[in-house]
């Protein structure tokens, strides 16, 4: 297992639109396992692939206190249940040192494969019904700076442009 390097705003990889996954192979359960181990190592409660540079669509996520309740979504999507947006303070591992006031969807139901193709269904509210639709987002190339005014996704983008400057 292997923590991965994350990809951090602006950079044009995190717009890539992920493909499907197709094929259940030892090469992508080792794939999974170490965007697991990434989520952990930043502390983050969701990770999608695109983050770390792979382009399909998988979503790992963890809301266990214990951190030892990975679950995994491939392919995912979801439907609304309840149209009442829902304010929470977002954070993304892509966009760190920044905590931003979105509005989502209130409860979402996803539908997925699990990591062997086996398809599931699970009704979210809350954090993760949040969680959900952010990182299917990542998946079609999207970030949770869409959301914001241009003035302050730009404030963001500098910052964060600076700060990579400074470690480069
Ligand atoms: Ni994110």
């Amino acid at each position: 297992m292997a923590v991965l390097p994350i990809l951090e705003y602006p950079d044009p990889r995190l717009r890539k639109v992920a493909e499907p996954v197709t094929e259940f192979t030892d090469a992508l359960q080792t794939k999974i396992d170490d965007m697991i181990d990434t989520m952990y190592d930043e502390q983050g409660v969701g990770l999608a692939a695109t983050q770390v540079d792979y382009h399909y669509r998988i979503v790992v996520m963890d809301f266990s206190e214990e951190r030892n309740e990975p679950i995994v979504f491939i392919n995912p999507e979801f439907d609304v249940l309840d149209e009442e947006p829902n304010e929470f303070q977002e954070g993304c591992l892509s966009v760190p040192g920044f905590y931003e006031h979105i509005y989502r969807a209130a409860k979402v139901r996803v539908k997925a494969l699990d990591r062997h193709g086996k398809p599931f269904e699970m009704d979210t509210d809350e954090l993760m019904a949040v969680c959900v639709q952010h990182e299917i987002d990542h998946l079609d190339g999207k970030l949770m700076v869409d959301y914001l005014s241009p003035l302050k996704r730009n404030r963001i983008k500098t910052k964060l442009q600076k700060a990579q400057k400074k470690r480069a």
